[in-house]
């Protein structure tokens, strides 16, 4: 059997047509999304009913055959295992317990003990291990340390991730103890993802770019690398996605510097830049701007050949710089697939 694309892709292979998928691809863009959705109730609710689940994340491969498959869960499932509150207020997005402290990070719940609560999430991955088409690949996730401890830390999302900035600077000892804890929770929820089916990880680092300088160093490189040195121990041939987003100039020498196979750009980044000094490390994944995917006119079309010939000269999957949105139309995905394909 010829390998999958996405895993040729982030094998470092050039491909002549790059495999495809978009964040959040299952999402409330599509009527059948929101159908299932109104099935389940709320948003936690699909995410912990397997079944569901998996038909959420087959949704999008079935509409419009994207060469990967990502498990459909929230990066926040990793903050209600380690004993926080989570719940989403719809039309406002998440509301955590907050984390604010030395003692409330000592009173989280050991590493070993998120699988009890993630259960479900490792049984969707089972179902769809099964259930995906032959060529599809099977991409689990986590988000990154820092990210996850800004929700945890604030409560909520906020612009400017000024809470967690804050606990960073009152006590960066207590605050670098947060990110151990998350960090230790990632690398057995990954692995556990990978035990389950997952043929690629990525790390969803959204708020990175907030981190300047030494924070940059020392809260998005350094647990980047300390779950990808652990995951490559326990399962050497799985890939793993990093996605700094709006790194900026950190973008590059990030793969160098934390061992990820690929890294996603968001579409801040000019491509060609990113081809001279990303993509000179390994396969890039990116990075065109969502809200193409809403407007309808030829610039979609015209963006997703010039990112794909900025890109041609080596590794790549093409993708969005960040996921599309509720308000896109699902036939402009398929005017984007056809661009890319046709
Ligand atoms: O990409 C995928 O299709 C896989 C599923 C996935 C979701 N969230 C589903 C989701 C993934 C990979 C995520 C990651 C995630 N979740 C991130 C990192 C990526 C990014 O977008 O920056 C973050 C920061 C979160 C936290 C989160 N989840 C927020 C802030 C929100 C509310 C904002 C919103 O878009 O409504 C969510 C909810 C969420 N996660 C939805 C989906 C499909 C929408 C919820 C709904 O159906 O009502």
């Amino acid at each position: 059997m010829t390998q999958k694309t996405i895993l040729r892709a982030l094998a470092g292979e050039r491909l002549p047509v790059p495999p495809i998928w978009m964040m959040r691809q299952a999402g409330r863009y599509l009527p059948e999304y929101r159908a299932t959705r109104a099935q389940a109730g709320d948003f936690l609710s699909l995410c912990y009913t397997p079944e569901l689940a998996a038909e959420v994340t087959l949704q999008p491969i079935r509409r419009y055959g994207f060469d990967a498959a990502i498990l459909f869960a929230d990066i926040l499932l990793i903050p209600q295992a380690l004993g926080a509150d989570v719940w989403f207020v719809t039309g406002e997005g998440p509301r955590l317990s907050t984390i604010t402290d030395a003692a409330g990070v000592t009173a989280l719940r050991p590493a070993d003990q998120v699988h009890e609560k993630l259960a479900p999430v490792y049984e969707t991955l089972r179902i769809l291990s099964r259930e995906l088409p032959r060529e599809t690949t099977l991409i689990g996730f986590a988000g990154a340390p820092s990210t996850v401890a800004t929700y945890m830390v604030a409560g909520r999302g906020t612009p400017d991730q000024g809470p967690a900035h804050a606990m960073k600077t009152a006590d960066r000892v207590a605050f670098s103890a947060l990110i151990d804890r998350i960090t230790d929770a990632t690398i057995e929820y990954l692995s556990a993802q990978i035990e389950a089916g997952a043929e690629v990880v990525k790390l969803f680092d959204s708020w990175a770019g907030s981190l300047k300088g030494q924070d940059f160093d020392d809260f998005a490189l350094a647990p980047a690398k300390r779950i990808i040195a652990a995951l490559k121990t326990r399962h050497p041939h799985i890939p793993v996605i990093a996605f700094p987003r709006e790194a900026g100039p950190r973008y590059a020498g990030f793969a160098k510097a934390t061992g990820a196979d690929c890294v996603a750009l968001d579409q801040s980044v000019a491509a060609d830049w990113a081809a001279a000094h990303v993509q000179t490390d390994g396969c890039v994944q990116g990075n065109l701007n969502p809200a193409l995917l809403v407007e309808s006119g030829p610039r979609l079309v015209d963006e997703t050949r010039r990112i794909a010939r900025a890109f041609a000269g080596g590794p790549h999957i093409f993708n969005l710089g960040h996921g599309i949105t509720p308000d896109a139309d699902p036939d402009n995905v398929s005017r984007m697939i056809e661009a890319l394909r046709g």
